[in-house]
């Protein structure tokens, strides 16, 4: 039997959201935004392990919070979870976190515990289609903005045509040897900001299916209301969180 692992980066400090404790640790509703994230994969069917990248200096904490929320072992229609150091940048993170994976492992995952409101349907259909023959893929949404690039003088240089662009979101899914190469092909120099980038560099194929609206980012502190509306909004329909 082989199984799903999701990686979760979870080591990043968060600066753009502002002073206080590492991002991951910000409460939402009362609870840190990891515990949130890490909820809803363990919780998906197709999950098999949820592997955490902590910050160096706080694995025995990011541990013992995930015991308290009951989200060590397996149990329930839940899967396992386990706790590495991370590194100095994401990409750093998710690779420490790449070679603890036990053997069994086919297919990995990797999911920000910035986007703590990820749907568990979303999870499943990444996975789907990596079951289903994809090597990389990705959640994508439409683009609401016009984006154009800017060049020197915060002069625009282009307009960029909209309807060929996709606002790119996690959990991004890989076949494992394609994420294994792609990490050890990688310039640690040159850190990528997604996984699916490392895979493009190698000439991989990436394939983008639907995202999700609710697996938004937490990266400043408007997203944090919104996080805050949302979770408000599940709650009053029912929804645990
Ligand atoms: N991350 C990580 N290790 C790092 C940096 C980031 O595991 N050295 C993780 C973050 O914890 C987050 C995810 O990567 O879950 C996405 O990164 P981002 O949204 O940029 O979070 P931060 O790096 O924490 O935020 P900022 O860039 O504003 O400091
Ligand atoms: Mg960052």
């Amino acid at each position: 039997m082989t199984r799903t692992a999701v990686i979760v980066p979870a080591a990043g400090r968060g600066e753009r959201l502002g002073p206080g404790v590492p991002k991951a640790l910000r409460l939402l509703g009362g609870v840190p935004m990891l515990v949130h994230a890490v909820r809803a994969l363990t919780a998906a069917r197709s999950v098999g392990l949820v592997v955490i990248a902590a910050p160096e200096d706080g694995v025995a904490a990011v541990s013992a919070l995930l015991a308290e929320h009951g989200l060590v072992d397996a149990g329930a229609g839940r899967a396992p979870t386990m706790v590495v150091a991370g590194g100095d940048t994401r990409q750093d993170s998710v690779a420490r976190a790449l070679v603890a994976l036990p053997a069994d492992i086919d297919v990995v995952l990797v999911h920000d515990a910035a986007r703590p409101l990820v749907p568990t349907s979303l999870v499943d259909a990444v996975v789907a289609a990596v079951r289903a023959g994809a090597d990389a893929v990705v959640p994508g949404l439409p683009v609401a903005d016009t984006v154009k690039s800017v060049g020197r003088g915060d002069l625009v240089t282009a307009t960029l045509d909209r309807s060929i662009l996709r606002a790119i979101q996690t959990p991004q899914g890989f076949r494992r040897s394609v994420i294994t190469s792609a990490h050890a092909a990688s310039d640690p120099d040159a850190p990528a900001t997604d996984d699916a980038g490392l895979v493009e560099a190698l000439g991989g194929t990436v394939l983008v299916v639907p995202g999700d609206e609710e697996a938004f980012k937490v990266t400043r502190p408007l997203e944090l209301v919104l996080a805050e509306a949302v979770l408000a909004r599940r709650r009053a329909s029912g929804v645990v969180g």
